[in-house]
């Protein structure tokens, strides 16, 4: 039996705000803190324990709000501070966490920090940040390439001097080796651990430390022309380096001079890698996002359950495990597997043991929207184009009305809002009894109900049926039996025993309930079903 720890982030949801994009409510086409308030009534609705709100700070937004020029503050365009504290207030109050965006790898070249760093070499504040000279001969220290295009490597003539950007060039890196920029990045935090939030996604974790000596990056030899540039090296010297895992154990230390805070970090490294981020005896992150559903090329049933056992092996003991569907860097769910796969896999997230993380808007079936060169905002569809991030960005569709309730009909939205939105809307949804909004709210409420589907052990079958995953919930005397047909044909399953008696309690399409066949249960294509007994 799995060991129960009942922490709010292990039984909960996590619902992910692009605040951009989430609800404008002063008419300037962009999202704001005031617009997520009004719509804390839907996320109560929907069931999700926490919100994760992407970048609210100060910010030039060349990274859109990932380019921090003050991080204890909030930009203006969001609110202020009163209205921040307003809004954790209310959540609160609706028994929904706050989880802020923690971006500590870089800030924006416009933060005070950097602008004294480069004042001159001899400033206090010149070694918070990674200057080196030119090599002999000119060039730059290496040949780290930045995620946004070119060199991570940007000459500043008046110091002449190198500094490092492993993403845009407005987004220095901060020195982790200065033990000063390790106590004013956990004095930030703290800032906001004093105001009531409730953790922190830690943006980027794994490049906070880099190698030491800068060696070069070895070549991809598989890199080809069209791909994004910086995938050309392997990140073999600048990301996971050897003392990482200590700066985890000082974060989780931060967080745990309160009660009950949450760290999450944005890893994207393979599972051996991924979980030593737990830290030893579990002295590290409470979750290191887990984004290989994401990344899952060949979705498929044995793919899958690949993916979910070796996941399940390679967890360290009581370590708590977690799976994200979407997020704002990659194309949205149902671009990537189209809407009836899209479904499916809303309900493996919601079944699988761990906690499932959402992006705003894949709960009504959001696609990526086709975004006109000339509206494209992403540093990266300017750096590689066709890699933009955009079209997974686009407004909240709220309800029917001109620029679907995201924005008022007069403003204009800040990125296009899908065409479809007269049926795609939370409006729509709710009142449509097959909708996607109504299976993930079902799917919600009956994990929340249910302590097997957010507690229980995780039991893999091997179903013998092609192309489906099969797995049991347990939960004491509880048990659900999860059955997914992957393909776009109907297939038939074989019922373990114990299931032949139980119930059907929930299908993919919204139209089926009740006692299963004796023997085995037809699943129609892209179905997937849940079976009680
Ligand atoms: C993370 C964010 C991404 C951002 C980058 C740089 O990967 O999720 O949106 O561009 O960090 O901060």
């Amino acid at each position: 039996m799995t060991q129960y720890q009942p922490f709010w982030w292990q039984t909960g949801i996590i619902y992910q705000v692009y605040p951009r994009s989430f609800k404008d409510n002063n008419a300037d086409g962009i999202g704001d803190l005031q617009g997520i308030h009004e719509k804390l009534g839907y996320l109560s609705w929907l069931g999700v324990d926490a919100i994760w709100l992407s970048p609210i700070y100060p910010s030039p937004m060349v990274d859109f709000g990932y380019d921090i020029s003050d991080f204890t503050d909030i930009d203006p365009l969001f609110g202020d501070l009163a209205a921040f504290d307003h809004l954790v207030q209310e959540a609160h109050a609706l028994g929904i966490k706050v989880i802020l965006d923690f971006v500590p790898n870089h800030s924006s070249d416009e933060h005070e920090w950097f602008k004294a760093s480069r004042s001159s070499r001899d400033n206090p504040k010149h070694g918070w940040y990674i200057w080196r000279d030119p090599v002999p001969g000119g060039g730059p220290p290496n040949n780290w390439l930045s995620h946004f295009g070119g060199s991570a490597w940007e000459y500043d003539a008046g110091l002449g001097e190198y500094y490092m950007h492993t993403f845009h060039t407005t987004q220095p890196d901060l020195d982790w080796r200065n033990p000063l920029v390790r106590q004013a990045m956990y004095d930030v935090m703290r800032f906001w651990l004093n105001r009531g939030v409730d953790g922190f996604r830690i943006d980027v974790l794994p490049f906070l430390v880099k190698d030491e000596n800068l060696r070069d990056n070895p070549l991809n030899p598989d890199w080809q022309e069209g791909a994004p540039y910086y995938l050309r090296i392997f990140r073999v010297y600048s990301e996971n380096q050897p003392g990482i895992h200590r700066l985890v154990q000082e974060l989780r230390q931060v967080a745990e001079e309160y009660s009950d805070r949450v760290l999450i970090g944005e890893i994207y490294l393979p599972y051996k890698e991924l979980v030593r981020y737990y830290g030893d005896n579990l002295s590290g992150i409470h979750l290191p996002f887990n984004f290989q559903l994401i990344l899952l090329a060949d979705w498929r049933a044995e793919k899958i359950k690949d993916l979910v056992d070796s996941y399940e092996a390679t967890l360290p003991v009581g370590a708590w495990p977690n799976w994200v569907l979407g997020n704002h860097d990659n194309p949205r769910v149902v671009s990537r597997l189209g809407p009836g796969q899209a479904r499916v896999a809303q309900m493996l997230l919601l079944t699988l043991r761990g906690t499932p993380t959402f992006y705003y808007g894949d709960e009504l079936g959001m696609h990526n929207v086709k975004i006109p060169p000339e509206l494209a905002h992403d540093p990266q569809e300017k750096s590689s184009p066709g890699f933009g991030r955009d079209p997974a960005r686009t407004p909240m569709q709220w309800d029917s009305t001109l620029n679907a309730g995201f924005c008022s009909p007069a403003a204009i939205p800040w990125l296009p809002v899908a065409e479809d939105y007269l049926q795609i809307n939370v409006e729509e949804e709710k009142a449509d009894p097959a909708s996607m909004l109504t299976l993930v709210h079902e799917l919600i409420g009956l994990r929340k109900a249910q302590p097997a589907l957010h507690s229980g052990d995780y039991i893999a079958l091997n179903s013998g049926t092609e192309n489906c995953f099969g797995y049991i919930r347990k939960w004491v005397n509880q048990a659900f039996l999860v059955i997914l047909n992957f393909s776009d044909q109907p297939r038939f399953f074989n019922l373990p025993d114990e299931f032949k008696q139980g119930r059907i309690v929930l299908s993919t399409y919204l139209d089926r309930e009740g006692p299963v066949g004796p023997v085995k249960i037809e699943l129609r294509e892209n179905e997937g079903l849940i079976i009680e007994v």
